[in-house]
């Protein structure tokens, strides 16, 4: 099947989630600490750029998209760090709260020889308190109607709660507009969602157990009876992906990536350009091979990684066009 590529430019998503930090700190090693077997990383520079829901956003924009982002971060220096980086990318942060005691949630990566030595988490997983989403719920409200898409990017770190996506589904119905998760098992079902996106791990925590890709059919009849998705797409790593629409059977699709170099982020790529489909109006399966081609391209960069509308023009076969 051929897909064409839209044009996205003026096309509005609303990426509502969990924002964090990925901090990259770069060292040497020259010599083992004296106080426990492990290495000394003399650090010589860090990086930092803003990750979670806010990459999935990062992506919209390399797609040529707009997005507007939902959720918060603490009042903490890494909180400031995080929307200081947004304004400096030129990304729309003002859906974001800075919650007065929460913690930001930061990623540290201590790496040496281009190699990671330990990676340091700092975050609170506890649910946002009733006055926050009532503030999240209101900014979603105002600005859904203006938007081509929903994206959920669930990491649950706090941001969504049950109750806060039954509202949100009915908003979503209300609105009439796609509505796309990338999910967690502990807050299925995602009402009223158009297509959930969740890798095979994922997966098997709704099923209840690992299955096999032969079982996938069984999955989707069983994620569908409890459930009021319209579809699944299923990322399979390097077997690609699945799509699974209500009523329509399942196919599957194998990985476009030439070469892979790191899968990191790649399913951000991903719900950013089904989402991006869906708003221009694309039905299921353009959209999910359109998701498709843009994470073949993104798993043969380094770290994480975006693709962007030349890139994606090139993997659909339509260079120069
Ligand atoms: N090792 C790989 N080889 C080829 N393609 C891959 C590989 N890993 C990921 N991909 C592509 O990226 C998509 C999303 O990756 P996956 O690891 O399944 O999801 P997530 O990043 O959400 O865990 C896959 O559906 C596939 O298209
Ligand atoms: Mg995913």
């Amino acid at each position: 099947m051929r897909v064409t590529l839209p044009d996205w430019k003026g096309t509005r998503l609303l990426i509502l989630g969990d924002m964090m930090l990925d901090r990259f700190v770069q060292g040497a090693v020259r010599r083992i600490s004296p106080e426990a077997p492990i290495p000394v990383v003399e650090v010589t520079s860090e990086k930092r750029v803003p990750g979670g829901a806010a990459n999935v956003a990062n992506n919209v924009r390399a797609l040529g998209g707009e997005a507007l982002l939902v959720g918060v971060v603490g009042d903490d220096r890494y909180g400031e760090s995080f929307l200081d980086l947004l304004e400096q990318s030129g990304l729309d942060g003002s859906g974001i709260l800075t919650v007065p005691g929460r913690t930001t949630t930061v990623k540290s990566r201590i790496i040496a020889q281009h190699q990671q030595v330990v990676r340091v988490d700092r975050e609170n997983r506890e649910p946002v308190a009733r006055e926050v989403w009532d503030r999240l719920e209101a900014a979603v409200r105002e600005a859904l109607p203006h938007c081509g898409a929903l994206v959920v990017s669930d990491y649950a770190k706090g941001v969504l709660t049950p109750a806060f996506l039954a509202v949100v589904g009915k908003m979503v119905r209300e609105a009439k507009v796609a509505y796309v998760v990338d999910p967690k098992p502990i807050h299925f079902p995602y009402p009223g969602a158009t297509v959930v996106t969740p890798n095979r791990q994922e997966a098997a925590g709704f099923y209840g157990r690992p299955f096999a890709t032969v079982e996938l059919v069984h999955v989707a009849a069983d994620l569908f009876d409890r459930t009021d998705w319209d579809a699944v797409l299923f990322t399979l790593g390097d077997e690609g992906m699945a799509l699974a629409r209500r009523d329509e059977g399942i196919e599957l699709l194998p990985t476009k990536a030439r070469e892979v170099y790191d899968v990191t982020g790649a399913g951000d790529t991903v719900v950013a350009a089904l989402a991006l489909g869906l708003a221009s109006g694309r039905p299921l399966m353009e959209a999910a091979l359109l998701a498709n081609a843009a994470a073949g391209v993104v798993v043969g960069k380094a770290g994480t990684a975006t693709c962007s509308v030349a890139e994606l023009r090139e993997a659909l076969g339509q260079g120069g066009s």
